[in-house]
């Protein structure tokens, strides 16, 4: 059976500059939705690309003292970069400055033209150069721009005009049978005020400048920018092109815009496809915009965040993860890095990373590592396999909806059931008593399943963890292979699976500040730390602790072998020691005392066993021990020969 098609678009982006957070925000709504579609089992074919003509695009160019398509060559490099990071997974990525655009563009308002619903006049008005947009006199606010504040500029040129208005009964009638067209119901509202307060006819080409596709009956003009934009969507899908392909992709399944260029798809888009003979797009969705710690950005306010510095930071799967699961899609939404290592470290660290953790180490300890057959099943495992089937099923219903951060929560409950479900069956307590060990089996066998399941729904979301996760589970099939069915019957792990050792998928992430806290204002506390592991920072003193906790700690005598100030942080050393059997590295809050190179050659005491964590995009595999009191502070030195255990 031929499979279905889902056809899915952002907006091509503008080359005037690099893209910013926002832009990846969008795109990776998008690619959320593909990898969904394809995993339900969709033909999917998931379109980016670049808007690359323009009086802004000429303009910049000609600041630079280059061309307009040196320009843009040179930044759309970059965006092809940046979603290679971001790991997007688009099929296909169009530049409007390619050949195979130019041919359709050109036919098309060839075709228009002969058809009557093209003419040509004069215009006066006003356009907005940021935007690419007209604007009449009224439609201004405080004489600016309506859409982005900024001043519109006086226009007076020969142009050819889209006869819009004869399509406007249609487009409103169009919009009143198809409910889900325009989403959210919020920007339908405001489509259809904006049409019944009256369709001008659109200015489709410009003569002052000429970077553009010129006007095929008129080499004076070039054709107007978003004329040329809105039709990389058919170019892409086949139009004129692969009749194959075009009967297959389109209508497109959803474009997905930013709330402030719904109106180009949800007006001048579909008229343009009735205009010739085309269907119309099942959905244009309005996503919000992200907004930096309140605040729109803006180069002249400094804020804007570049993607790419947090994806080496930080990972493409943890900007994604918190994109995904922070801002409703309708909506506007916050970014700000406290929030970010908080969603890391609370949902990703803590939650699915303990989870994972927890569960092969179990299997490990408890079985070598090997799954047993699940036998005597309770009624905590029914629970846990009923959610993991509800799950399932909510999950495909909300993503149909492109509900993504909902669908987020939902999987997020279900790894805490799972967590829970640890503490419920209690496993240390079964492994015990070697009468229990069926029981211990069953357990173990459905949180590798779990793990299976969660694996695969966190996909779409998470790329990269997701095969991470599978590969951990040591299940053999194919993770590219996957597909949603095979989480529709709980029990797909194979029996003899042999689980791999666990890894950190997401190391908890502390702020330079914490750990610079915790080494040098705090060190008595650290100090205490050492011999006290359950007492928290606030507490006003060391807690007693058993012979048995105080075990738990892992303290050896390790060589510093190099150590060097980290970038932008002045409290902060990176070390790398020597174990004895291995190296590692270390961020260690002393930069404040000691120049690095007078550390190297030390033997020092060390917690080998903390827990990983990640500081200014760096791991930390350990603690130097140190001593404090005022300002002065000494790390703990040992004339003990490396690899010594202390106790
Ligand atoms: N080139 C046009 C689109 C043509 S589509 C046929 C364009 N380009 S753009 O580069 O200015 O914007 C592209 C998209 O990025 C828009 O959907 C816009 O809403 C989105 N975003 C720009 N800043 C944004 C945020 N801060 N947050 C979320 N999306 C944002 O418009």
């Amino acid at each position: 059976m031929e499979k279905k098609s889902f056809y899915i678009t952002t907006p091509i982006y503008y080359p005037s500059d690099k893209l910013h957070i926002g832009h990846a925000y969008c795109t990776t709504i998008a690619d959320s939705v593909a990898r969904y579609r394809r995993l339900a089992g969709y033909d999917v074919l998931f379109l980016t690309g670049s808007d690359e003509h323009g009086q802004k695009i000429q303009r910049k160019a000609t600041e630079q003292g280059v061309t307009p398509l040196q320009y843009v060559d040179k930044i759309v490099a970059g965006f092809q970069d940046l979603w290679k990071r971001l790991n997007i997974s688009n099929d296909d990525f169009i530049r409007t400055t390619e050949e195979r655009h130019h041919k359709v563009v050109q036919a098309i308002f060839k075709k228009i033209y002969e058809q009557g619903d093209i003419y040509k006049s004069n215009y006066e008005g006003l356009y907005c150069t940021p935007c690419e947009t007209f604007w009449l006199e009224r439609q201004l606010v405080d004489g600016k721009c309506p859409d982005c504040g900024r001043p519109v500029e006086p226009v007076q040129e020969e142009s050819y005009f889209f006869r819009m208005s004869k399509y406007q009964e249609r487009l409103l009638t169009f919009i009143d049978e198809n409910p889900d067209f325009i989403q959210p119901v919020s920007r339908r509202n405001e489509m259809i005020n904006f049409i019944k307060g009256g369709l001008e006819d659109l200015c489709i080409s410009r003569t002052t400048f000429d970077w553009g596709i010129p006007v095929p009956i008129d080499d004076k003009h070039v054709i107007y920018v978003w004329f040329d934009a809105l039709t990389n969507y058919i170019t892409a899908a086949g139009y004129l092109s692969d009749d194959a392909k075009f009967a297959k992709y389109w209508p497109a399944d959803v474009h997905l815009v930013g709330k402030e260029i719904v109106r180009f798809h949800s007006i001048i888009w579909p008229i343009l496809l009735m205009a010739l003979g085309l269907e119309l797009p099942k959905k244009v969705y309005g996503h919000g915009w992200l907004i930096v710690e309140g605040d729109k950005m803006s180069k002249s306010k400094g804020n804007v965040v570049d993607p790419v510095g947090l994806i080496e930071e930080f990972g493409a799967d943890t900007i994604r993860y918190f994109l995904l699961r922070e801002i409703n899609l309708g909506m506007d939404g916050n970014f700000s890095r406290d929030a970010l290592i908080q969603r890391i470290n609370s949902d990703l660290a803590n939650d699915l990373g303990n989870l994972l953790h927890r569960t092969l180490s179990m299997v490990e300890k408890f079985n070598g590592g090997v799954l047993s057959a699940p036998n005597e099943a309770d009624e905590v495992d029914a629970s846990l396999i009923e959610l993991a089937s509800k799950t399932v099923a909510e999950y495909e219903h909300l993503m149909d909806k492109m509900d993504i951060s909902p669908t987020i929560k939902l999987v997020w409950a279900f790894i805490s059931r799972t967590n829970k479900y640890i503490d419920e069956t209690a496993p240390w307590a079964l492994a015990k008593d070697p009468a229990k060990k069926v029981r211990l089996d069953t357990v173990m066998y459905n949180l590798v399943e779990s793990l299976r399941v969660i694996s695969i729904l966190i996909s779409p979301f998470m790329p990269n963890t997701a095969p991470k996760i599978w590969m951990q589970l040591g299940i053999e099939k194919d993770f590219a292979s996957v597909q949603l069915v095979d989480i529709k019957t709980w029990g797909q792990t194979p029996v003899g699976t042999k689980v791999n050792k666990p890894e950190q998928i997401f190391p908890r992430i502390e702020e330079e500040k914490e750990v610079a806290a915790q080494d040098t204002t705090k060190t008595e506390k650290k100090v205490d730390t050492v011999k006290a592991p359950i007492a928290s920072a606030e507490e006003a003193g060391p807690s007693e602790i058993t012979i048995d906790e105080f075990a738990k700690m892992d303290l050896r005598v390790v060589k510093v072998l190099a150590a060097e100030k980290v970038k932008k942080a002045d409290k902060l050393l990176m070390l790398t020691v020597d174990l004895g059997n291995e190296q590692r590295t270390i961020i260690s809050g002393i930069a404040k005392h000691y120049e690095p190179e007078v550390l190297v050659g030390k033997n020092v005491v060390m917690v080998v066993n903390l827990k990983p964590a990640k500081i200014r995009g760096v791991v930390s595999h350990g603690m130097v021990l140190a001593a404090s009191v005022d300002e002065a502070l000494k790390v703990v030195e040992i004339d003990m020969p490396v690899g010594s255990k202390v106790k």
